[in-house]
């Protein structure tokens, strides 16, 4: 008996140890995951604002808002989470919202402060994976071009529960990612956007496709749609003919095709 109380005692030990060893391998791993993003984009802060030039920003967001923006109304909590420098924050404020951005750069949120002056206090230093809120406080979470800078598929999900943890019952999690289903965008992506811009490195990031999710978070998902074949190195006088070509393309049939997906889940 006593023999058998024993054995068991120090298998028991053993897979305690082993869990409290695996648990913080895993804490590490994020803090590193998160690191390595972070000190990423405190290297290219003070550049950040001029990766994409201000007039393919202004249309992005924009054809954003036109697919999403029924998912806010006036006044509503919103949390930009990995929000930058704050630019689509400073947009949904614009809109009305009360916001909030949180970002695991210190640099980035120190020029958004002083390029977005109304913002500060609003932004602030953040981590995705492990928020520094309530559960329910927020009726929409926004993660815009956020989950491929995070380098763990574990990651990515366990940053999308954090969101859906701080929205309010019946709120929203609106998920921004670049779409690599077609060939063209998988090489701009991958390899021509890094050769102009430093936001991405060169040979991919941890890309999140479309259909990973909505198999994921299946009967939370409320609707996916495409959108933008305008390639960020489009020269403002070329954007009015770009568009209207954009605007076949994405009303045809082809439109999955399209640069962007944006996943509306709700809670
Ligand atoms: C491509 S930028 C997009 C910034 C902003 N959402 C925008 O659209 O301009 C990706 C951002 O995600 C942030 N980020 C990456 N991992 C993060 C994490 N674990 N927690 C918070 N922010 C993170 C980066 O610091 C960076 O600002």
């Amino acid at each position: 008996m006593c023999g058998t109380v024993g054995k068991a005692t120090i298998l028991g030990s053993l897979a305690h140890a082993i869990i409290k060893r695996l648990s913080h391998k895993q804490q590490l791993s994020v803090r590193i995951m998160t690191d390595t993003s972070k000190s990423h984009f405190n290297t290219i802060a003070k550049t950040y604002n001029e990766e994409v030039a201000d007039h393919v920003r202004n249309h992005l967001i924009q054809k954003w808002w036109g697919l999403v923006g029924h998912y806010f109304r006036e006044h509503c909590g919103v949390i930009d989470i990995g929000c930058g420098e704050g630019s689509n924050a400073c947009f949904l404020e614009d809109k009305g919202m009360e916001v909030v951005g949180v970002d695991a750069s210190e640099e980035l949120i120190k020029h958004g402060s002083k390029r977005y002056p109304q913002l500060t206090g609003k932004i602030r230093v953040g981590d995705a994976l492990s928020l520094d809120f309530d559960d329910n406080k927020f009726d929409v979470a926004t993660l815009i071009g956020v989950l491929h800078h995070i380098y763990s598929r574990d990651d990515q999900l366990k940053a999308i529960r954090e969101a859906l943890r701080v929205v309010k019952p019946e709120g929203t999690v609106l998920i921004r990612e670049s779409n690599l289903v077609n060939p063209l965008f998988r090489l701009f992506w991958n390899y021509i956007f890094p050769l102009t811009a430093k936001i991405d490195k060169f040979g991919g990031e941890n890309w999140i496709p479309m259909k990973y999710l909505t198999g994921f978070f299946g009967g939370q998902v409320d609707s996916v749609q495409f959108f933008t074949f305008i390639p960020s190195f489009t020269p403002q006088w070329m954007l009015p003919v770009a568009t209207k070509i954009e605007h076949r393309l994405e009303s045809g049939r082809f439109s999955n095709l399209a640069a962007h997906y944006v996943l509306a889940l709700k809670k």
